[in-house]
């Protein structure tokens, strides 16, 4: 008689659940999460600029707070949940913060614009309604090159006076 072969949990890959689906990954103990967005996933919407941790191009949301994913390695986010950029949109339709964006052109090259937008969305999750100096606050961690701040700021108090993220 042949017995079946019984599944048991991986300990090459981890789950986590991103953009609201689960997913499993390989487990490598070096991989920083933005490696493993961009190229095993193909969400290239996280961008990799420095890869210290100064730019917030990679910034995306672990469980609801933006984090820098060139800082993360991958067995962090194990059983957690990640949202991409590619991840914010609300029933198929962009969210009020990427229309803004879209709206007032806050972008010139467009490279911080990613990471601007999931930080942005990770404070109008928080505080609805922030005042100005506490939306240059909580932008310090991503930086643009092209220096378009006065458009990006505009951009974010358009999408808290049209509702928030949704
Ligand atoms: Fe991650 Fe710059 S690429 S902070
Ligand atoms: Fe070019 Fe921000 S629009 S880096």
């Amino acid at each position: 008689m042949s017995s079946s072969p019984v599944r048991k949990p991986s300990e090459s890959r981890l789950e986590l659940r991103l953009n609201g689906e689960l997913r499993e990954v390989p487990r490598a103990p070096k991989r920083k999460l933005v490696e493993v967005l961009r190229i095993e996933l193909g969400l290239t919407g996280t961008k990799f600029g420095c890869g210290e941790g100064a730019c917030g191009a990679c910034t995306v949301l672990i469980d609801g707070r933006p984090v820098e994913a060139c800082q993360t390695f991958i067995e962090e986010v194990e059983g957690r949940s990640v949202t991409t950029v590619e991840g914010l949109s609300v029933g198929g339709k962009l969210n009020a913060v990427q229309r803004a964006f879209a709206d007032l052109g806050s972008f010139q090259c467009g490279f911080c614009t990613p990471g601007m937008v999931v930080r942005a969305t990770a404070l109008l999750q928080i505080n609805p309604h922030p005042t100005p100096a506490q939306i240059r606050e909580a932008m310090e961690g991503s930086l643009c090159r092209c220096g378009g701040y006065r458009r990006i700021l505009g951009a974010i108090e358009r999408a808290a006076e049209n509702g928030g993220t949704r």
